[in-house]
């Protein structure tokens, strides 16, 4: 019996072993980011001074595979320095992908994006992502501990600039209030899905990014977590840009301008009071948060 069960167990190793390679060549096929710009940085001084958005959406069109139909088709959108736009849509609308095509996970298939009125093909992707900061919907937190957790991307982060992170997302009392403060290792403590996500907050706030993608949570987030969620917006937008995917309509509210997606493409940009008078699917959306008329909405506003 005992040779028998040890072969078994050696050719379950050795299948193991076999898939484990398998999955190790489909991860080295995959092609690689350019390190480097594509064309060279052309020097225009009459546009380095012209203020510029920030981001801007020139026709852009995308797919995810060569077989599936456009995402996203002709879009023109500029995000101003400054400020905090809102993108709402149905679901599957195409939100998702326009962060994608910020972030430069998918290349558009027509059009182009630019960063400070350059093109992204001028940029390296790390130039690019330097200056931007994701929030994703379902906040990941990477093993170890908060304190790693909150310098993920800024490892060199002092004290004192953690502190302020984890006081502006309201984390700070929390944390004051675990036996190893910030050295407590996540998986040890609950942390709850408005904790995950003010830890993704404050990681995203840490040394403060020119823009901040924030594709908020569609579950149902504590009244805490929205109030920090809110004040770290509207701090931000006052002196850099915000873009919210919004699923809240106290988001939605709260924005300086509203993009209204529908099917890929931009169906109508303004404020809520300008959307709410023209737009026939905006007014539907903002029903569907529960919200008929403007006396509900200055209910809520004031909440
Ligand atoms: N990784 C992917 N591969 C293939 N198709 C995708 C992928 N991601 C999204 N799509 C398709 O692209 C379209 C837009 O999706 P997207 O995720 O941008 O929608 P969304 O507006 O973010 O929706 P939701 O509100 O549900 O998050 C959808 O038709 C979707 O099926
Ligand atoms: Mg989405």
């Amino acid at each position: 019996m005992g040779p028998i069960t040890e072969l078994t167990q050696n050719v379950t190793a050795l299948q193991a072993g076999v898939a484990a390679a398998g999955r190790i060549r489909e991860v080295e096929a995959i092609g690689v980011e350019p390190s480097a710009p594509t064309v060279a940085p052309r020097e225009d001084p009459a546009r380095e001074t012209r203020p510029a958005p920030v981001l801007a959406f020139r026709g852009v069109t995308a797919r995810y595979g060569p077989d599936e139909p456009p995402a996203v088709r002709g879009i023109d959108l500029d995000i101003p320095r400054r400020g905090h736009t809102a993108v709402v849509g149905p679901s599957g609308a195409g939100k998702t992908t326009l962060f994608s095509l910020i972030l430069r996970f998918l290349e558009p298939e027509h059009g182009e994006l630019l960063l400070d009125g350059r093109p992204y093909r001028a940029w390296s992707h790390e130039q690019v992502r330097a200056r931007l900061a994701y929030v994703e919907q379902e906040t990941p937190v990477v093993p170890g501990t908060i304190r790693d957790n909150l310098r993920f991307a800024h490892p060199d982060a002092t004290e004192a600039e953690l502190r302020e992170v984890l006081t502006a997302v309201q984390l700070d009392e929390k944390v004051d209030s675990l036996p190893d403060g910030l050295d407590t290792p996540l998986s040890s403590t609950e942390v709850s899905g408005g904790q995950r996500q003010r830890i993704a907050l404050a990681r995203a706030m840490l040394r403060t990014p020119e823009v901040l993608l924030l594709d908020e949570a569609t579950a149902q987030l504590d009244g805490l977590t929205e109030a920090a969620l809110h004040e770290c917006i509207r701090q931000r937008a006052a002196v850099g840009a915000v873009v919210t995917i919004a699923h809240r309509l106290s988001t939605v509210l709260d924005a300086d301008r509203i993009v209204v997606l529908d099917g890929g493409r931009i169906r109508a940009q303004g404020t809520h009071r300008e959307l709410l008078a023209a737009d026939d699917l905006y007014r539907r959306l903002v029903e569907a948060l529960r919200i008929a008329a403007d006396r509900d909405v200055a209910s809520v506003a004031t909440v």
